[in-house]
């Protein structure tokens, strides 16, 4: 799963489609977002925002189904809150626990105008 494309994926936004405001995320941390249906994962730590298709590999649920912090203190480390699945935050790489061997699908994203959107590619 970890080589889909984000454009393959049923309900996939257009690049350039709006998707929060930049300040629904000011500091480290990940916001779960739908877009038409398409669940989308902000996750903003020190090195920059990044976005992921927001269903864990190991059950497809969302990464932050049962809430909390799931973003690391220091901001490179993804941990599902479902079965504790750890990925790297900044590409998606599963690390840890049910994460290794696979990966989660990113979604480009970025900023303009206040506004984040998905990106291009
Ligand atoms: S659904 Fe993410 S670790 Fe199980």
């Amino acid at each position: 799963m970890g080589a889909r494309d984000w454009r393959d994926l049923p309900r996939a936004p257009a690049p350039g489609t709006p998707v929060c405001a930049a300040d629904a995320l000011a500091g480290p941390g990940t916001l779960g977002v739908e877009i038409g249906g398409f669940p989308l994962l902000l996750v903003r730590t020190p090195a920059g925002l990044f976005g992921y298709f927001n269903a864990c590999p190991h059950q497809h649920l969302p990464l932050d189904w049962r809430g909390g912090q799931i973003l690391s203190e220091d901001g490179r480390r993804l941990r599902c809150s479902n079965h504790a699945a750890g990925f790297d935050a900044a590409t998606g790489q599963g690390v840890e626990g049910f994460g290794e061997g696979c990966a989660l699908i990113a979604v480009p994203v970025e900023t303009a105008g206040g506004q984040v959107r998905v990106g291009t590619v």
